[in-house]
């Protein structure tokens, strides 16, 4: 088959929401119909539950699980569907953000009762930033929540997004009947059903025809009909090219424990999602048509197996044809590469792949040369954007307590700064380490981690800091007052990179008013 027509049948997307939305269920469900796994509670184990700040055996269960799990690749209606798994916790943020990156459209799910929460804000952040297309799944509909119109307004004016729908829910709860699929004009009436897939499908191209009393009865009939008239008042007609710059949210209602809505939403999404987009460099676009093979690094995953210190890192494949032992170019240290055992990721299983495609993620066996955002190259000179660092929110000192073991701890830390598990700015004088995270969780599983798998025992110190600014200016002279002044919050980051550690946001606009032609940045990419 020709790159071009590979390159069309791929679907690269990720599922996020606000944890217990019903992310892991959907997904789960997602596979049942691509055929990908046979029963439910296959994913389930995938997710590092809310109560397992403590449980560490449980936290490094999960990691070795979400491995296979973390790109989940099946074919369905002729294209082939690539899930890329995020973790739902929001201590994990930051791993999300970056996998984001490697999508080229998002499934945003909500809970019809909690409407829009926290994390769904951060995460459609993310999203407008990079103009990545969203489709919204309101999930739980078989439980009372908020009146659907209620919900869309809810969904634009808090995500700062224009919203669509494309299905509609026939009463909700108790009350729940069915769905009515606004895009084909049929009904899918509701039979709670959570390991079948429900074919109950009822074609209906005329609302206003007598069945639809009979079917749903005569006072959810009527409020349908209403319902759907109100929609086509006030929303204009689904326009796809708004949807795929990122303008206008296709909005699908559903049940996903029950297996409700879920094969309109993936009917749906398989004729409207993008096929693979093209991706930014320091030079130029990079389109997946281009004949040269390209991708970046998103994700690093270590010491899977705790007798071999070998790691995976997830390359997104951008442009060309990436094939089995043939060298390519790693262009951050201008040396190449070649790869005898590419995985790739179906389901739960892992298998070596002879050639990927552009949209494809495949995994690769590495010795401690890849970090997050590295780019792989057939020759070319460029690195992919858009891979930034965000300021952390938590800010501690790690102190070694076992002098003995410095050099696992120097390793350790190191190689889990690769990994992206959090970051690390590092102070003189004394060359301290100061760790930044989203959350506490990452502490926790770092000191567990150095421990367990480098055998180095640390502790960490809290430090007050607000925010890490990385700091860029052309006025040097201010500079230099600037780094005199206030030597004491300076840092460098992974990159050598100055940055400013702010302890309150009122010192932080202090030091934008009085060093004027210095600016201040929150994320490490800014050119
Ligand atoms: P997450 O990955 O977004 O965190 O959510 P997850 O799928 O784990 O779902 C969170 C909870 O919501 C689960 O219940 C799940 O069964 C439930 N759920 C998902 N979809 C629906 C739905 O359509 N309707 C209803 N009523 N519930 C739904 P749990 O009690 O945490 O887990 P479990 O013991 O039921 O598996």
């Amino acid at each position: 088959m020709s790159n071009d027509v590979e390159i069309e049948k791929r679907r690269t997307f990720g599922i996020i929401s606000h944890p217990d939305a019903g992310k892991t269920t959907l997904t789960e469900k997602l596979l049942l119909f691509g055929g990908a796994i046979q029963s439910a509670g296959a994913v389930k184990n995938n997710k590092i539950k809310k109560t397992a700040t403590s449980d560490f055996m449980e936290i490094e269960k999960q990691r070795g699980i979400s491995v296979a799990t973390s790109v989940m690749a099946f074919q369905y209606s002729g294209k082939q569907i690539n899930i890329l798994d995020t973790p739902g916790h929001k201590d994990f943020a930051e791993d999300t953000y970056r996998t984001l990156t490697a999508v080229d459209s998002v499934i945003l799910v909500i809970d019809c009762a909690n409407g829009v929460e926290e994390q769904t804000k951060r995460l459609m952040e993310v999203c407008r930033m990079r103009k990545t297309p969203v489709i919204i799944f309101i999930n739980k509909m078989d439980r009372e929540g908020k009146d659907p119109f209620e919900l869309l307004d809810e969904l634009e004016s808090s995500l700062d997004i224009h919203v669509r729908p494309l299905a509609w829910p026939i009463g909700m709860g108790d009350r729940f009947k069915g769905v009515y699929n606004i895009y084909d004009k049929n009904i899918n009436l509701f039979a709670a059903n959570k390991t079948k897939i429900s074919t109950d499908i009822v074609s209906l191209s005329d609302i206003n025809s007598a069945e639809l009393d009979e079917l749903v009865g005569d006072k959810p009939a009527a409020e349908l009909r209403e319902e759907l008239e109100t929609i086509e008042g006030v929303y204009d007609a689904f326009n796809r090219e708004e949807y795929l710059s990122g303008d206008v949210a296709p909005v699908f209602f559903g049940s996903a424990v029950n297996n409700f809505g879920v094969k309109e939403l993936l009917d749906t999404f398989v004729r409207i999602s993008p096929s693979p987009r093209g991706r930014d460099t320091d030079l130029k676009r990079v389109e997946p048509s281009d004949k040269k093979f390209s991708g970046f690094v998103f994700k690093i995953h270590a010491n899977l197996d705790p007798k071999h210190r070998d790691r995976i890192a997830f390359l997104r494949i951008v442009s060309g044809k990436f094939e089995r032992n043939t060298f390519y170019n790693h262009v951050r240290l201008d040396k190449k590469f070649k790869f005898a055992n590419p995985t790739s990721f179906m389901a739960q299983d892992k298998s070596v792949i002879d050639e990927a495609f552009p949209g494809d993620v495949i995994g690769l066996y590495d010795t401690g040369n890849f970090k997050i955002g590295d780019t792989l190259s057939e020759g070319e000179h460029f690195m992919f954007k858009g891979i930034p660092s965000f300021s952390p929110e938590l800010f501690q000192e790690l102190e070694n307590l076992d002098p003995m073991k410095s050099k696992q701890l120097e390793k350790g830390i190191s190689q889990l700064m690769d990994e992206g598990v959090a970051q690390m700015f590092i102070q003189q004088p004394g060359n301290r380490k100061i760790i930044g995270t989203v959350g506490q969780l990452q502490f926790e599983v770092i000191a567990y981690r150095l421990d367990h798998e480098y055998g180095a025992k640390c502790r960490f110190v809290p430090k007050n800091y607000h925010k890490a600014c990385w700091i860029t200016t052309d006025n040097e002279a201010q500079l230099n007052d600037f780094m005199r002044a206030k030597s004491q919050y300076l840092a460098k980051d992974k990159d050598g990179n100055l940055v400013f550690l702010a302890e309150t946001s009122f010192l932080l606009q202090m030091a934008e008013k009085d060093y004027p032609d210095l600016v201040f940045h929150t994320t490490s990419e800014f050119k």
